[in-house]
């Protein structure tokens, strides 16, 4: 019997990689986890401590050539994700380090599955839209869209995953780390939103983080090494009035009141509606703008690989309103 494929998993402290180590089956794949500092509670193998930001992955030389010669794929799903940093913070990990893990694979002979996101379709050429520069999401944006570049010249085997904002587990709503979705939820449950700007149009296209993490495991196993996928609904997601019936279904069930806010024309909303509220309540106006004009410039209805994604990696049909709600439900009951 061939030995399993031998994988090293940057990131394996994030949402993401936690997802994907709960996927693993060990006699199908070895996963090598690699973190930064977090720890790493799926690990089935001690961690490697690695920094993109240094050489050689912040290795001494004999154990990056051992790396190395054991590495058959990497899953680079390292990044900084935060959102609202300047480009020169996201440059040394997401374009500088995707640089690393690509000198790192051509070493190994290794194929590189790119953790990279749903959003870069708001810079493509031919988006629909310009995306402003003041954008919260856009310098993160444009470095993961430089990292794919970094991929596409590379001449290495590789793929992109593109996922949108992740939720948690479809079938528990487990999630290691409450993320966008859940606090802007929260906010809104807590009834402090005056208002919401929508761009007319557009779709709450969430999905559940394991689905990405099985797509990947199985493109893994196949040993596929090449093709970008969008890891969203597109036409398939929930509008804006559908993710408020589901806070509002949530509310009841847990026994809060819930009044959905006005929706408001992003477009015509003007600017000082938002920058006269309190520094909380403009951070989360903010946000949603931003990520509404992010949703609007790459299509109002997202681009989706779903249907291929469901077809040859075997992802279960998932409702996404059905998804949300059991991470609703979760993060009510875990994330405080
Ligand atoms: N979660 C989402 O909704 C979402 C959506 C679209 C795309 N993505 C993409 O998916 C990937 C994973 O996202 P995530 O949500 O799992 O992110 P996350 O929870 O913020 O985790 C980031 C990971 O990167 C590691 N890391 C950060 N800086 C590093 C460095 N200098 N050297 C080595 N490792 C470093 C962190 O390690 P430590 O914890 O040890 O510092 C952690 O494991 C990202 O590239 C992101 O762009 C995520």
């Amino acid at each position: 019997m061939s030995r399993p494929r031998t994988v090293l998993l940057t990131g394996a402290s994030g949402v993401v990689g936690r997802a994907v180590l709960r996927e693993q089956h060990p006699d199908r794949l070895r996963i090598i986890p690699a973190a930064r500092s977090a720890p790493v509670p799926e690990a089935a193998e001690p961690v490697l401590r690695c920094d993109l930001t240094r050489e050689r992955l912040g290795l001494d030389p004999d154990s990056y050539r051992a790396l190395a010669a054991e590495v058959d794929v990497v899953i680079h799903s390292a990044g900084l994700t935060e959102w609202g940093l300047p480009a020169e913070r996201y440059r040394p990990v997401n374009v500088d380090g995707t640089r690393q893990v690509i000198d790192f694979a051509a070493q190994a002979g290794a194929t590189v599955h790119f953790m990279s996101t749903e959003f870069v379709a708001a810079l493509l050429p031919g988006a629909p839209a310009q995306l402003r520069s003041e954008n919260i999401c856009r310098n993160y944006i444009d470095s993961k869209r430089q990292a794919e570049e970094l991929l596409r010249v590379s001449g290495l085997p590789h793929t992109v995953f593109r996922p949108t904002n992740l939720i948690g587990d479809a079938a528990t709503g487990w999630t290691s780390r409450g993320q966008i979705v859940q606090q802007m939820s929260d906010w809104l449950l807590r009834g402090r939103a005056p208002f919401v700007p929508v761009h007319p149009g557009i779709r709450m296209d969430f999905v559940a983080q394991d689905l990405l993490a099985k797509a990947v495991v199985r493109a893994v196993e196949l040993g596929d090494d090449e093709g970008a996928f969008w890891v969203s609904y597109g036409p398939e997601a929930m509008d804006v009035e559908g993710c408020l019936r589901v806070l509002a279904k949530h509310a009841a069930a847990v026994g809060r009141t819930f009044t959905p806010p006005p929706l408001v024309d992003a477009d015509t909303l003007d600017p000082d509606e938002i920058d006269r509220r309190d520094p909380m309540t403009r951070a989360y106006l903010s946000v949603l703008r931003d990520v509404g004009e992010v949703t609007r410039c790459s299509g109002g209805v997202l681009p989706t690989s779903m249907p291929m994604l469901r077809s040859r990696y075997g992802i279960p049909v998932v409702d996404d309103t059905a998804a949300y709600a059991t991470s609703l439900a979760y993060a009510a009951e875990h994330l405080g």
